[in-house]
């Protein structure tokens, strides 16, 4: 079979992260291997993000830096292709502003990969945006190498509509895998040497599959042979039911750290956004998960200038950031997404104003996550190693809590052996970003591997 080079650039969420994994393994049976650059690709995807602004503005510069490739190029040219989000809401346009395009294809279609890429070959250029009443989960091949950390997708799509949001429109309605085949992919997963899995779900609490929630789904992967760690995101405040915070109780595989987003604490904004809970109601879930694993570490998402915010609305998001107490944040400034409803909404901020208070909120939000990480100076923590650092020698890797830790093996022998274990690291330095640490157990661990 004919070798084929694919090049694939990724934008956005996890959910991206995961189906660019997932168009790489359909492809491969055609013979597409994946490549780091576009420059001598056969196929070249941009698996694009639509969220915030600009998305289609840098889709369209990338794809002119890709148009010259193809223009250079003799003999066979190489594919072009737009999927994800960004192809989901702006694919005619695409289509009709780069010719040279061949494929548009949305979110919920990469399972007909190959048939597209064969009638884009033979010349044709393929549009497909649909919302296929089958499943592409029916249809996707198993994933070759996960690593010693992977992501599994559980649910997609949202019928929340939060106001400010694509995803309801980019995504579409929310469904749900069958647990059967959540369970099935997990245990292939574990089978590769995967010992964390995290679930993925654009609102992965509000998963129902079957007779199982969230909550009895992760029992369910906890019981897996080899699957030591447990994490799922992004969670929604009003599906964070009784069931799953006491997982967070019971289950000792799912791990203390969870991204529960609340976008504002002024419940008149809140309403606004159409979250469909109060400030005071969301502190009082957090509180709840607290009492129940008290050494959970929390992160969010803000948004800030959304429609109507004043300077009391921002006041209340700063009083909110400061009781709750964060590990870790994103937060941003509003853009309005085209036909969604907050941006035909009254009272839009100025630029000026979103800045001043996205400067504020950050500078809490960064106190927050530094004074978190110092606390973890001099403590010891099971930490998997799921990437190699940049210098020769140093291995990355996770605490429970989702703090990036490096350390330096000890020897190359060491560092070889220590990749995908989940090993003790003592916390040596901490910094805004994440920690560093020495190696506690590498005696255990060698000679657990050795034996
Ligand atoms: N403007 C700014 N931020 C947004 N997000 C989603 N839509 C917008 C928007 N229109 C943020 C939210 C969400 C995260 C993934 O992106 O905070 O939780
Ligand atoms: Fe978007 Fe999340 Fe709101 Fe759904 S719950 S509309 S994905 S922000």
């Amino acid at each position: 079979m004919d070798k084929k080079k694919l090049y694939i650039k990724t934008w956005g969420c996890q959910m991206n992260v995961y189906d660019s994994q997932k168009m790489a393994d359909v492809l491969f049976p055609l013979g597409y291997a994946p490549v780091d650059a576009p420059d001598d690709a056969d196929l070249m995807i941009l698996n694009t993000c639509h969220i915030r602004e600009k998305a289609t503005d840098k889709v369209f510069s990338d794809l002119g830096r890709l148009r010259e490739i193809k223009d250079a190029r003799a003999g066979s040219k190489p594919l072009i292709a737009v999927a994800g989000c960004v192809a989901q809401a702006e694919g005619d346009v695409i289509m009709k502003r780069a010719k040279f395009v061949d494929m548009v294809f949305g979110p919920q279609t990469y399972h007909l990969l190959p048939e597209m890429v064969l009638q884009a070959n033979g010349g044709a250029r393929v549009i497909n945006t649909d919302f296929p009443v089958e499943s592409k989960f029916d249809h996707l091949p198993e994933q070759a190498a996960p690593g010693p950390s992977a992501f599994l997708s559980v649910q997609e799509g949202c019928d929340k509509f939060c106001t400010f949001c694509v995803v309801p429109y980019t995504r579409g309605a929310e469904f749900s895998r069958p647990p059967e085949q959540v369970i099935g992919e997990a245990k292939r997963l574990a089978g590769q040497g995967a010992k964390e899995i995290t679930l993925l779900g654009q609102n992965v609490n509000a998963y129902h599959g079957g007779d199982y929630d969230l909550a009895d789904l992760i029992a369910a992967v906890a019981e897996i042979d080899g699957i030591e760690r447990i994490r799922y995101m992004t969670s929604h405040p009003r599906d964070m039911n009784d069931h799953l915070i006491e997982a967070h109780r019971d289950i000792p595989a799912l791990m203390p750290f969870l991204h529960l987003p609340v976008q504002s604490g002024s419940d008149r904004i809140l309403e606004r956004m159409n979250r469909k809970h109060t400030a005071e109601e969301y502190l009082a879930i957090i509180e709840k998960i607290r009492t129940a694993r008290p050494d959970i570490a929390l992160s969010s998402d803000f948004i800030v200038g959304f429609p109507g915010e004043t300077d009391e609305d921002h006041a209340a998001t700063m009083a909110l950031a400061e009781k709750a107490g964060y590990a870790s944040c994103y937060s941003f400034k509003y853009s309005p997404r085209p036909g969604t409803p907050g941006a035909v909404m009254d009272g839009m901020v100025p630029e000026a104003v979103k800045d001043k208070r996205l400067q504020e909120l950050q500078a809490l939000l960064f106190a927050q996550q530094t004074h978190f990480n110092e606390s973890a100076a001099g403590k010891t923590f099971p930490v998997l190693f799921d990437r190699k650092g940049q210098k020769p020698g140093q291995l990355l890797g996770k605490t429970p809590y989702m703090q990036s830790v490096y350390v330096n093996a000890p020897n190359e022998q060491a560092y070889a052996r220590l990749f995908g274990e989940i090993v003790d690291v003592k916390i040596s330095s901490a910094f805004q970003n994440g920690l560093a640490g020495e190696i506690v157990t590498s005696e255990a661990v060698l000679s657990k591997k050795s034996a």
